[in-house]
């Protein structure tokens, strides 16, 4: 497949350039921007300098013969250039403005595969989300939770993207941990919309923590079961047959750069408590992005997503 990437010097965007490079059945034959334009991909960002023969255009000069474009620019920016790419055969957005959207699927790829699976518009996961979602769904599905389900979660840097504000750039978070967006992150109705679709979506309580470190989400998740069922059964169960979702020690270090969540599950009586660790810009969006982009389109998945080194 011939794939576009809007937004490739983000941090989303060159990421996605990067697994779509390395999956077999994938070539990226356009990349944009519009600060960049006419600047070679490589040389705009640093770490892909082995793609100089790509260079950065407008998106108004797509070529029209790409059988995707991938969106990886900011919220709002998504649903006009949806508008104006609507030649293209897939779709996927990076971005939130397609998640709640109809003739668009959510692309979280465990759960919702049978809709990814020859869908033409997909809509990428949040990161936080994905991470929640992970972590709740065997749950939900298996109808065990009484009451609210409770969560504080670290991000790190990358997931506010490339420029740096007044509360993300690098003096602020260096040697800091701080709670931001408490019980009130966009994504909190994203989790529970996608939740309502497999059972009785609990309440969700958020605490975000911005972390000091560049990439990753750690989503540590407190429920209530209501029975003394065996929650690490359950997720046994549920995570069986899906490679990228390892039942393994929840750790920014060991999902770094990788499509994996690691997922762990402790049970105390009727209360659980269930950790997990994904890489925000892999798993938490281009690889996820480009797992459902494969899914939806009938390209082999990679079995084994190795660490891709960032
Ligand atoms: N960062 C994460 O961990 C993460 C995880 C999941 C989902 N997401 C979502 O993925 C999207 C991208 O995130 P990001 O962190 O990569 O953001 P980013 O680093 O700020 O990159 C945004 C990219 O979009 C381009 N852009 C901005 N406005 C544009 C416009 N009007 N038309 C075309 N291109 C435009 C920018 O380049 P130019 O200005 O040069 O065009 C840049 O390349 C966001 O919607 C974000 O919410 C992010």
């Amino acid at each position: 497949m011939r794939v576009g990437v809007v937004g490739a010097t983000g941090y989303v965007g060159a990421e996605v350039v990067r697994w779509l490079t390395a999956w077999p059945g994938f070539e990226v034959a356009a990349v944009t921007s519009r600060s960049q334009a006419g600047t070679a991909l490589g040389e705009a960002v640093p770490a892909l300098y082995d793609l100089d023969a790509l260079v950065l255009q407008d998106v108004e000069s797509l070529p029209r013969d790409l059988d995707a474009v991938v969106l990886a620019v900011p919220h709002g920016v998504g649903e006009g250039l949806a508008e104006v790419l609507d030649w293209s055969p897939w779709l996927v957005d990076c971005s939130r403005d397609h998640r709640h959207a109809s003739g668009w699927v959510y692309g979280q790829p465990e759960w919702n595969r049978e809709s990814i699976m020859g869908a033409r518009r997909i809509a990428a996961p949040g990161c936080f989300a994905t991470a929640v979602s992970l972590g709740l769904a065997p749950l939900v599905s298996a109808g065990v939770l009484r009451g609210p389900a409770r969560v504080v979660a670290a991000t790190g840097s990358t997931g506010s993207g490339v420029s740096p504000s007044r509360t993300t750039h690098h003096p602020e978070r260096f040697t800091n941990l701080r709670p931001y967006k408490v019980l009130r992150h966009q994504h909190v109705p994203e989790i529970r919309g996608f939740l309502d679709g497999l059972g009785d979506a609990p309440a969700i309580h958020m605490v975000p923590w911005s972390a000091p470190v560049d990439r990753g989400i750690l989503a540590s998740i407190l429920v209530d079961l209501n029975e003394e069922v065996d929650a690490l059964a359950v997720f046994a169960d549920a995570y069986a047959e899906t490679p990228w979702v390892r039942l393994r020690q929840a750790e920014l270090r060991l999902v770094r750069g990788t499509a994996f969540a690691h997922v762990d599950v402790h049970q105390d009586g009727e209360v659980a408590a269930v950790n997990v660790a994904i890489d925000n810009l892999g798993r938490g969006a281009a690889a996820q992005a480009v797992q459902a982009l494969a899914l939806a389109a009938g390209v082999p998945l990679l079995e084994h997503p190795l660490p891709l080194c960032p």
